[in-house]
């Protein structure tokens, strides 16, 4: 029965189990931006928290995407298990600077997985990944540019409020930078 229903997929079973673990990696960063969200909103980080929730419903898509694409192609995508999802965070800065990690994480994972295709000779989902290898091209600026406004602005006196109202304005393109 697993040779037949093999024999409906072009996705070879390594590539399918990449790009079920990007399935998990994309939701685990839902979750995460979740519990920033979360943890900005209690600490009265309100225009922040909006931003993460937005980025969590973002990585749900990404999740969604490549559930889809596996889908399609006759293989078997599979319903993560998100587990360890912290929801305290140091500061902050804290929620930004983990932020950034991860996103430098997800680039590392999808590269692997752009070389495995490579490897596989799996050109249809080289071509795929494309898209999301772009995008993290966007989400490291971004992250990389809050950042900046905690050192930019700082974080005393008024500091934070400032850098909270500046965070959802952050953007890539043109415009990136301008208030
Ligand atoms: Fe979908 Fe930011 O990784």
């Amino acid at each position: 029965m697993k040779d037949l229903l093999r024999l409906r997929t072009s996705l070879s079973e390594e590539i399918e189990l990449l790009l079920n673990e990007q399935i998990k990696t994309e939701a685990y960063s839902s979750a995460v931006y979740l519990s920033m969200a979360s943890f900005c909103n209690r600490n009265g980080f309100d225009n922040s928290a909006g931003y993460l929730e937005k980025q969590s419903n973002e990585e749900r898509g990404h999740m969604l995407k490549i559930f889809k694409y596996i889908n399609d192609l006759g293989g078997r995508a599979i319903s993560p298990e998100v587990t360890n999802v912290p929801q305290e965070f140091e500061s902050f800065r804290g929620v930004f600077e983990l932020a950034l990690q991860q996103e430098i994480k997800v680039t590392s994972q999808l590269n692997r997985l752009a070389d495995q295709c490579m490897k596989m000779k799996d050109y249809t989902t080289f071509e795929f990944i494309q898209w999301f290898l772009k995008e993290q091209i966007e989400e490291e600026y971004v992250a990389r540019r809050i950042l900046e406004l905690f050192d930019v602005i700082g974080e005393e006196g008024t500091g934070r409020w400032q850098i909270d109202r500046n965070i959802p304005k952050v953007s890539y393109g043109e415009d990136a930078g301008e208030e």
